[in-house]
């Protein structure tokens, strides 16, 4: 059976990387709000540069912009079993999904520390081809600044000052927590505890999954 899940929760708290973990090991396709939109930054595309300002204020991007790139992407995904990082991050963004038909089987939550996601994004890596994350200390790449994944370059985003990575959490607490209790209600919530090893959240997640 084909399955839509929502990996909801901070940044830094490891959606990323259990997304490549489950799109590698079991075929889903990630969808990373975050990576579309940097790719539209890299591109300096009209919607890129609108963006980039939030984005680089660890503020959010208009739903309005987001909504309309989620209805081109789910477009091309009727008929497989995808991972949504990212997307929704508010209420609005989730009734709008919701209007539009789609239905999660699973929302996994990842719950985490501001001390860990400071300390986690202090030493992220991230390959600017694939969006892969990897970390200097915790998760490092077999090849020094090299994507294990694809080959590309590894690059530190501009968004990951320690000032912005505050902000970004203050707005996550603000306007992407109150998700949880949303779909709390709907009884689609899995809560993992994300200060764990890499190959522990693995294991729960995917035990979540069958
Ligand atoms: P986005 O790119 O989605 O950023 P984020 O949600 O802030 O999350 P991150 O990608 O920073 O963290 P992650 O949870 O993926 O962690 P990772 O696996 O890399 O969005 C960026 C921006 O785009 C937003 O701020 C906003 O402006 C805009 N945007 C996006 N979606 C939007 C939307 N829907 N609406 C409006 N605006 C939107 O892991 C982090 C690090 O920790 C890595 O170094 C990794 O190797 C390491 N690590 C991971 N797990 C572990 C572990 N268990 N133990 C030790 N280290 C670990
Ligand atoms: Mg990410």
């Amino acid at each position: 059976m084909k399955k839509k899940v929502l990996l909801l929760g901070a940044p830094g708290s490891g959606k990323g990387t259990q997304a490549k973990y489950l799109s590698s090991e079991f075929g889903y396709i990630h969808v990373s709000m975050g990576d579309l939109l940097r790719a539209e930054v890299e591109q300096k595309t009209t919607l890129g540069l609108e963006a980039k300002s939030y984005m680089d204020h660890g503020a959010l991007v208009p739903d309005i912009v987001v909504n309309n790139m989620v209805v081109k992407k789910l477009s091309e995904l009727s008929d497989v079993s995808y991972l949504l990082d990212g997307f929704p991050r508010t209420i609005p963004q989730a009734e709008f999904i919701a209007e539009k038909g789609v239905q999660f089987d699973k929302v996994i939550y990842f719950s985490i520390a501001l001390e860990t996601v400071l300390d986690r994004m202090a030493g992220r890596l991230t390959c600017k081809a694939c969006g892969a994350s990897f970390h200097a200390k915790y998760n490092q790449p077999k090849k020094d600044m090299i994507c294990d994944l694809c080959g590309e370059k590894l690059v530190i985003r501009d968004d990951d000052k320690p000032e912005t990575v505050k902000r970004r959490f203050e707005t996550y607490l603000s306007s992407t927590q109150p998700l949880l209790d949303f779909y709390k209600k709907q009884d689609l919530v899995a809560e993992i505890d994300a200060e764990q090893p890499i190959e522990s959240i693995q294991s729960q997640v995917k035990a979540q999954l069958e």
